[in-house]
């Protein structure tokens, strides 16, 4: 029998030879994927700063409002550049000015490309996250002044992960887009929106800028459930994944990695970068025991088909192990999910932005 290496071994065997050290920050903009906690201090029920969220977070004895059971990719990543443990979220009223010299996450769980899909949960929309991280260069030029602003902006990575929700809450599962758009004109839409964050962005000194795609949509535990639903075949069927929204999210990446190549090459003093998360999850559903999981298919919480946030809590059973669970809950991975797609975006992408 193979003996397969866990995940954890190779993630701290590998890493400190492969990332750049001229570093200064994280700032990530986008969803839940990469917000530590902003929901919290703003009205809406798309919150998950309640057991049993957070109960591998060693580092914090409560739930911050990570959408996982631990850590998130921003996590894993500023702690591999030793910058700090934990990615913070902007609105976190103890963060200090200093912390925002190595960065924070103004992502909002809910949020995307689209305003419609942040109006709907009442979320933080992009030209928000935006205004906020304006905020958070003038305290930066307050405490360490203009010069020393600029070099950790230059310096900085920017993580933009979003679009998932925009498919999911106006496109899918709520198609209210559908009407107005055909999917490829929706994925256009988003994409020029895409397009005005990243020129802010540069605008303000970003030059590390790495943008992800989407994930296997049609994979996502929800999804799979809702589909068993609409289709009607059968009852206890081993979930599949929607092919039509995995074709939909290839289809999305192709666009944006053309886009991205394209936005390279009219900014030559800038690294714009593409990052896949869609062929990283499609390995853990297809090989599963070289990540250590035992199911890929519904989330550790509860039923594990459409518990998320406020419907994933203290009275929910969990599963016992969620190392061995690639979801979390209905929608979002598990922070082993989530460390191995850091890994993978250290490996592949950071070398890059040298
Ligand atoms: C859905 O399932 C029910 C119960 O099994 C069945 O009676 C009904 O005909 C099905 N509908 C469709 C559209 O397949
Ligand atoms: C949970 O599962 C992981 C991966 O299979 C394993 O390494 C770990 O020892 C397990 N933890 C417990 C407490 O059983």
């Amino acid at each position: 029998m193979a003996m397969f290496l866990p995940a954890t071994f190779i993630f701290c065997l590998l890493i400190p030879f492969t990332v750049s050290q001229d570093i200064s920050a994280i700032f990530a903009f986008g969803d839940s994927t990469i917000d530590a906690g902003n929901n919290d201090y703003i009205t809406t029920w798309l919150r998950s700063n309640h057991v049993p969220y957070g109960r591998d977070l060693t580092e914090v004895p409560v739930p911050t409002g990570r959408f996982s059971n631990g850590k998130l990719i921003t996590d894993f990543l500023v702690s591999a550049l030793g910058l700090k443990s934990l990615l913070p979220a902007y609105l976190d009223p103890m963060i200090t000015d200093l912390d925002l010299l190595t960065g924070v996450s103004f992502a909002s769980a809910g949020s995307g490309f689209d305003d419609r899909t942040t109006t709907t949960d009442n979320v933080i929309k992009m030209s928000k996250q935006i205004q906020y991280f304006e905020e958070c260069v003038e305290r930066i030029r307050r405490v360490r002044g203009a010069v020393e602003a600029i070099r950790v902006v230059n310096d900085a990575v920017f993580v933009i992960s979003a679009g998932t929700n925009d498919m999911l809450w106006n496109f899918y599962d709520l198609p209210t887009r559908e009407v107005e758009f055909t999917v490829s004109g929706y994925h256009d839409f988003l994409l020029n929106n895409l397009i005005d964050l990243v020129q802010k962005i540069y605008k303000m000194g970003g030059r590390k800028i790495t943008i992800a795609g989407l994930p296997p949509v049609g994979c996502l535990p929800l999804q799979m459930f809702a589909g068993d639903i609409v289709s009607n075949t059968s009852k206890l069927r081993r979930p599949i994944c929607i092919n039509g929204q995995n074709e939909d999210a290839k289809a999305y990446n192709i666009k944006l990695q053309g886009l991205i190549t394209s936005m390279q090459a009219s900014h030559s003093d800038s690294k714009i970068l593409y990052v896949d998360i869609f062929n990283p999850l499609m390995d853990m559903i297809q090989n599963p025991k070289k990540y250590g999981f035992e199911d890929t298919t519904r989330g550790c919480c509860g039923t594990g088909l459409v518990e998320m946030a406020a419907m994933c809590n203290s009275l929910s059973v969990t599963c016992r192990n969620a190392s061995n669970f690639l979801f979390w809950d209905a929608i979002h991975p598990t922070q082993s999910a989530y460390q191995a797609l850091a890994f993978h975006a250290l490996e592949t992408v950071f070398p890059l932005l040298e």
